[in-house]
């Protein structure tokens, strides 16, 4: 079970020039007010008629510039709430199919059209991704939660059975019954933070179906559900 702790208290600034913190201990800021103010640097020193709680020394978390450097704990969890579609990144490098189940592909731009996704950079399938000339997006249907579990899963061969595919017009492997596919040339990739940013031109896009998509929220697989 994990420990409910109170929300650390966000206030965002535009000031970039602060650099970030060296500590990531995630103990909630609690009783802060805006950095500098003077009643923050009064209630750290003890100053009288505040709760006890005001008057301890300021924590790591405290020192913290606001709406800045929040710990990995609390990002994640911000994060679980963000109910996202599933699709599964395919390519064939060298004769050899590949593919990663990602929750962070997203629509760029019309004109031209992009799409993109992030991936770790510890990936090992991202090599042979980056060096295939093109991609598939496969976007999953609600009924597909098992094969987002397989290309995810580091320990099999993630095309052999039951995964049933075959390869697209340019070679990409396409799943079969997913609800969409789209084939992407490489347009950009960038380097951001410990992800690179992946955008491809999208050359074919093909619906194959209207049924409901696979969402991931809270850790767990789930289906949409519409508004009666
Ligand atoms: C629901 C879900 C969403 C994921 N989304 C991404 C993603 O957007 N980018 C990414 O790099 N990895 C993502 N992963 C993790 C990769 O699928 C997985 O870690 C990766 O394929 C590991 O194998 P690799 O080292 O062969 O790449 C996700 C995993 C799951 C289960």
């Amino acid at each position: 079970m994990t420990e409910t702790r109170p929300e650390r208290e966000l206030r965002l600034t535009r000031d970039t020039r602060q650099p970030l913190p060296p500590s990531r201990d995630g103990r909630p800021a609690r009783g802060r007010s805006a950095a500098g103010s003077s009643r923050e640097a009064g209630a750290w020193r003890g100053e009288p008629g505040l709760p006890r709680d005001a008057r301890r020394a300021p924590s790591a978390a405290d020192r913290r510039p606001p709406g800045r450097g929040v710990d990995a704990d609390g990002y994640r969890r911000a994060l679980a709430v963000h109910a996202a579609g599933v699709v599964v990144i395919t390519a064939q490098s060298d004769g050899i199919p590949v593919g990663l189940t990602a929750t962070s592909f997203s629509s760029v731009s019309l004109d031209p059209p992009l799409v993109s996704f992030y991936v770790d950079r510890s990936s090992t399938t991202w090599p042979s991704l980056r060096a295939a000339d093109h991609f598939a997006v496969n976007v999953l249907a609600g009924d597909q939660a098992e094969l987002a579990t397989r290309f995810a899963r580091k320990d099999i061969d993630r095309f052999a059975e039951p995964t049933r595919w075959r390869p697209g017009p340019l070679g990409a492997p396409l799943l079969q019954d997913v609800s969409a596919h789209l084939i992407c040339l490489p347009h950009e990739t960038v380097d951001v933070g410990d992800h690179i940013l992946v955008v491809g031109l999208v050359a074919e896009a093909r619906v194959h179906g209207t049924g409901r998509p696979l969402l991931y929220h809270q850790g767990r697989f789930g289906r949409f559900l519409p508004h009666p």
